[in-house]
């Protein structure tokens, strides 16, 4: 009998598969069991609703909370997935770093996203713990150090970028933050390329930077690098930049890159391809949001002439008070203490944040237990679950933030001080603004973070005067939804020009 009798034709064997297997999931799919939180099971085995919340993770939610409450389980591409919605019981899983833990998963997709060995790995004992020492390093006095370096090379950048602009000089916004962020964070981290055209030699590292991080959602939904086009072989190359004999050319780098590199050297089974990832998922953690995070509250800030015209107040007012000129020179300097109360220009930031931040809290269940939450509340957990915080819900509760799609640049500020307090119901939440993460796995650097985006809004405004260069309106892109803050989903045209001296 040749193969042209078969039944089912050239595919019918797989299919026939496929059907068998749908079958047997059908069968042995998860049921609910007393204590654990409602069970929304896709009617596609597997993929379970998955295709609907890669969709529109946001609305999902929302809808699935109308129906079920604060708290329910989606079964998404094989994982069962808890969700918290309820911010005041944030706090019983940002505690619960004992049960929940969550390093082994930002390993496990780290490692397989930037192609280095899982830390995890037996062959490297105490390297996660080693490399999270030295985060201390974006802390305290060697942050100031980092800080005073950004703010010298961003000012070197709008010097060398824009001190010509006596004229209005146009520009896109995205490539413009992307291009003087990316190129201000690389020589403070990792430091100048010391070549001629050692400025062209970081333009190529961004530019391919740019084409990787378009991948970044689909390599973080576990779709295999091998599918997406180029990006495999942009990443090698990336990787090949951070190489021991290149980087010991750069000059004047950071403390915090130095001990990541002296930390690497002690592990001799880690080869040089291996630490040179690490070196690229570094700058990669170090720019992939704050340039997009920059982008925004650029875009607001110009979007709201009211917004603009506070912060640039503040800004020469500080100016004024610590006897300091913008002008030609470019060497402004700002304390600790002067950034810090920098309270528009804070609460400017701090909404753009808000709207424009999605990042998912994640944590897995170490063992089958049961989670006790506020009020005798308590949810029976399985080993293995996901358990998962989405702030942006929170970011964006009209009980919470009154018109919460309005951008207002003061929403931070009360009585000309920094407000903190925040409440829902009426009651004062402990978390209320969520774009760095949360407990153990907050990010590091979030106070350089902060730094380092004031500071290019403050030599902004204080050096140029800007305004949109089109109408149009620019969205959020969806689809880093849970992954961090937002892309736009256009560019979107600027004009600038050197303010006159006077006044
Ligand atoms: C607006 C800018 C930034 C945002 C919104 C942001 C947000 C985050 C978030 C949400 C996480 C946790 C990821 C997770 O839960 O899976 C994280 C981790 C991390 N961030 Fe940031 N980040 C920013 C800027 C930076 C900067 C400037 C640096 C370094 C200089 C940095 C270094 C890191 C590192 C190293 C981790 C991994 C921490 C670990 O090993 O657990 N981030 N960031
Ligand atoms: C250094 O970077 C270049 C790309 O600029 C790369 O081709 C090369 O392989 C890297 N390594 C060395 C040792 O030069
Ligand atoms: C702004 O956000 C940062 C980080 O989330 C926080 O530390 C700071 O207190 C906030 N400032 C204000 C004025 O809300």
């Amino acid at each position: 009998m040749g193969p042209e009798a078969l039944p089912l034709g050239p595919y019918g064997g797989a299919a026939a598969a496929a059907l068998l297997l749908w079958v047997v999931c059908v069968l042995c799919r998860r049921k609910r069991k007393t204590g654990e939180p409602p069970l929304i099971n896709g009617w596609i085995p597997y993929l379970g609703k998955a295709l609907l919340f890669r969709k529109d993770a946001f609305k999902f939610l929302l809808d699935q909370q109308k129906k079920l409450g604060d708290i329910f389980t989606v079964h998404i591409a094989g994982r069962y997935i808890t969700f918290i919605m309820d911010p005041f019981q944030y706090v019983y899983v940002i505690r619960n770093s004992k049960q929940l833990e969550f390093h082994e998963f930002a390993d496990k997709m780290a490692s397989k996203t930037f192609d280095y060995p899982a830390l995890s790995n037996v062959k490297f004992p105490d390297l996660k713990e080693n490399l999270h020492r030295i985060y201390q390093y974006l802390q305290g006095k060697p942050l100031e150090i980092i800080s005073d370096h950004m703010m010298k090379n961003l000012q070197d950048i709008f010097e060398w970028k824009c001190s010509q602009a006596t004229d209005w000089e146009t520009e896109k916004m995205y490539k413009f933050c992307c291009s003087v962020m990316f190129e201000a964070s690389f020589v403070t981290l990792y430091g100048r390329v010391p070549a001629a055209d050692g400025r062209k030699v970081i333009s190529e590292i961004r530019d391919k930077f740019i084409k990787f991080d378009a991948s970044f959602p689909y390599l973080a939904a576990n779709i295999p690098i091998e599918l997406l086009g180029a990006t495999k072989k942009v990443r090698k190359e990336l990787i090949h930049h951070f190489l021991l004999q290149n980087m010991t050319k750069w000059l004047g780098g950071s403390k915090v890159v130095q001990a990541r590199q002296d930390i690497f050297e002690k592990y001799e089974l880690l080869g040089d391809y291996d630490k040179a990832a690490h070196h690229f998922a570094f700058l990669w953690a170090s720019v992939g949001n704050t340039i997009p995070a920059t982008f925004w509250a650029m875009y607001y800030l110009l979007r709201h002439p009211e917004a603009l015209a506070a912060v640039r107040d503040e800004i020469d007012h500080l100016l004024q008070s610590t006897g300091q000129k913008r002008g030609p020179t470019y060497n402004i300097h700002l304390t600790r203490e002067q950034l810090d109360n920098l309270v528009y220009l804070e609460s400017a930031l701090n909404e753009s944040l808000r709207m424009c931040s999605s990042s998912m809290n994640i944590r897995i269940s170490q063992e089958d237990f049961v989670l006790k939450l506020e009020g005798d509340q308590e949810v029976s957990l399985r080993k293995g679950d996901w358990i998962a915080l989405y702030p942006q819900i929170l970011h964006m509760d009209p009980e919470v933030y009154e018109d919460p799609k309005k951008y207002k640049f003061d929403r931070y500020i009360e009585n000309g001080k920094k407000k903190t307090t925040f409440y829902k119901a009426g009651r004062k939440l402990k978390y209320f603004l969520m774009p760095f993460g949360s407990g153990i796995s907050m990010c590091p650097g979030r106070f350089l973070a902060m730094n380092e985006m004031k500071m290019f809004l403050f030599l902004l405004l204080a050096h140029f005067d800007v305004e949109l260069g089109e109408n149009k309106a620019v969205r959020l892109d969806n689809s880093r939804m849970g992954l961090g803050i937002l892309l736009p989903d256009t560019d979107i045209a600027f004009r600038y020009k050197l303010r006159s001296l006077r006044n």
